[in-house]
C-alpha cells in the first residue's frame, strides 16, 4: 500500500498535488512519501515481533539523508556497504550499534572506521577478509564483531544481475568451506564471532529459495555448536520483492511467518536487510514531456528525465508504471517513453499503451524509491534530480537539484602543455 492517489483525476502524494511540486521545485524530481516509508517499515518490523530481531535498512536502495533520517527516527538499523554509506547513516541519526557492514571488498580504512564507531557486525565474505579484519582490529586494539556471509547455493529465481546466492557468484563463502572458515575466525584473537549471514538475491517473488537457504544456514549453526562455536544471530539479508507490474510477491507478514516456521526454538536473534520492500513503492520520479515525435510510424514521448536519473529499465529491462499526473481523456496507443540521453538504451518504456500527451505534460514513474536516485549519475553532464519528501500536506526539499557548477565541482582545466 502506498500514499500516491488520484484526487479529481490528478495524482497526489499524501496531501500534496504532484503538479504543485513540479511547479515549485521543477523536474525531474524524486518524490517520496513519508507515510509510505513509515508504513512499510512498521509492517516489516511488526512481522518479526515474535522473535528478537534487528531490521537493517539496505542503504544502497536509497541513501538520501532525508529518507535515512525518517527510518532512523523509527528506530531502524542499517545495512551498509561502504564508508560513504556509514557516514550518511551517522549523519542521518542512525545508531552505530544497529549497523551491519556488508560487501565483498572493504578497504582497510573502511573497516577501521566501522570498528572505531562500533558497528554491530562486519559481514565478512572470505577467509582472506577474515585475516584483514583481524589485522585492522589488532592494530586499533579492538575486537571486531563478525559474521560470515555464507553462500547457500540456492537459485533465487530472479534477474541474473541481482541473484547472488549461487555457488558460482562472487559473494560469500561456499557452504562446503563454511565450517573451516569459522574455525579460522575462532582462532583469530582480533575477532568475535556473532553471526551467520546470507543474501541470496533481490526482488524475490517466491519464499522457497530463501526458506531453503535458511534451512542450510540453520544446519550450519547446529554443526558449529558441535565445534564449540556459538552464534548469536542469523542474518537472512534482504531481497523481498515488490509489485512493479503483475507480480504478486509475498507480504512481509507471509515472509516472516514462513521463515519463523523454520527457526524452531533456537534462541537466535534474526537480522534482516530489506531495501526495496521498504522504499520501492514509496517514491516516484516526476518528469515533464519535452516533445513527442513519430519515426516510421512509431510514437516517441521524450521526457526530461533519462537513464542517468533512473537506470533500471535500461540495465535490467525493468518495468515501471508510468502515468500522466493530470488525467488524460484519450485512447491508449503504443508509445516509447524515452529520455534525452544519447543511447538507444535510454528508455523508460517500450510499446507501452499510453494516452495522448503533449509537450509540457507531467508524468510520474512509479516504484522508483529503491535503486532510483541511488543509482543515478551525471552521464551526459546532466545535473542529478532534486528530491522531495512529502509529509502530510507539506513537503521538504531533501536534496537540491544539482547546478552546472556542482557538475564540475573539483575539476580543473589542464595547464598548458610543457
Ligand atoms: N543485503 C545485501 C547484502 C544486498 O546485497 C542487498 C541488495 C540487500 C541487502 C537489499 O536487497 P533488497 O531488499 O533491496 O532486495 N539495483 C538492483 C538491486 C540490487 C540489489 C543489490 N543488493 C535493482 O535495481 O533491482
Amino acid at each position: 500500500m502506498d500514499h500516491f492517489t488520484r484526487r479529481d483525476g490528478e495524482l497526489w502524494c499524501e496531501d500534496v498535488a504532484l503538479s504543485r511540486i513540479a511547479r515549485e521545485v521543477g523536474t525531474p524530481t524524486y518524490v517520496y512519501s513519508r507515510a509510505t516509508l513509515t508504513r512499510h517499515y512498521r509492517v516489516f518490523e511488526e512481522a518479526w515481533s515474535p522473535v528478537e530481531h534487528l531490521i537493517c535498512f539496505a542503504v544502497k536502495a536509497c541513501s538520501s539523508l532525508g529518507v535515512l533520517s525518517v527510518l532512523a527516527r523509527l528506530g531502524s538499523g542499517f545495512d551498509i556497504v561502504s564508508v560513504g554509506e556509514l557516514e550518511r547513516v551517522l549523519r542521518a541519526g542512525g545508531q552505530p550499534q544497529r549497523i551491519v557492514f556488508s560487501g565483498v571488498g572493504k578497504r582497510d580504512d573502511e573497516i577501521a572506521r566501522a570498528l572505531e564507531v562500533g558497528v554491530h557486525c562486519i559481514n565478512v565474505e572470505s577467509v582472506e577478509e577474515l585475516t584483514i579484519v583481524h589485522e585492522v582490529a589488532t592494530r586499533l586494539g579492538r575486537i571486531a564483531p563478525i559474521s560470515l556471509r555464507i553462500n547457500p547455493d540456492v537459485d533465487a529465481g530472479t534477474h541474473p544481475y541481482i541473484s547472488t546466492g549461487l555457488r558460482t557468484s562472487k559473494f560469500g563463502i561456499a557452504m562446503a568451506d563454511a565450517r573451516r572458515a569459522y574455525g579460522v575466525a575462532a582462532s583469530l584473537a582480533g575477532l568475535r564471532i556473532v553471526g551467520v549471514d546470507c543474501h541470496i538475491g533481490s526482488q524475490l517473488q517466491d519464499l522457497a529459495p530463501i526458506a531453503e537457504a535458511m534451512r542450510r544456514l540453520l544446519a550450519l549453526v547446529d554443526e558449529l555448536a558441535t565445534d564449540g562455536i556459538t552464534v548469536e544471530h542469523l542474518d537472512l539479508g534482504g531481497g523481498l520483492g515488490i509489485r512493479y507490474d503483475q507480480e504478486v510477491p509475498p507480504s512481509p507478514a507471509e515472509y516472516a511467518r514462513h521463515l519463523l516456521g523454520e527457526l524452531g526454538d533456537r534462541p537466535l536473534r534474526i537480522v534482516l536487510e530489506p531495501g526495496r520492500v521498504i522504499a520501492g513503492n514509496a517514491g516516484v520520479l516526476l518528469m515533464q514531456v519535452l516533445l513527442t515525435k513519430h519515426n516510421e510510424g512509431k510514437r516517441f514521448v521524450v521526457v526530461d528525465a533519462g537513464m542517468n536519473d533512473a537506470i533500471r529499465p535500461a540495465l535490467y529491462g525493468a518495468h515501471h508504471g508510468i502515468e500522466p499526473v493530470a488525467a488524460v481523456d484519450s485512447e491508449l496507443s503504443p508509445a516509447d517513453i524515452v529520455g534525452p540521453v544519447c543511447e538507444s538504451g535510454d528508455f523508460f518504456a517500450r510499446d507501452r499503451a499510453f494516452p495522448h500527451v503533449t509537450r509540457g505534460a507531467l508524468l510520474a514513474m512509479r516504484s522508483v524509491g529503491a535503486y532510483g536516485f541511488a543509482m543515478s549519475s551525471q552521464y551526459n553532464s546532466r545535473p542529478r534530480a532534486a528530491e522531495v519528501l512529502v509529509d502530510g500536506d507539506r513537503y521538504h526539499v531533501i536534496r537540491a537539484r544539482e547546478s552546472v557548477d556542482d557538475l564540475m565541482k573539483g575539476e580543473t582545466v589542464a595547464p598548458e602543455a610543457v
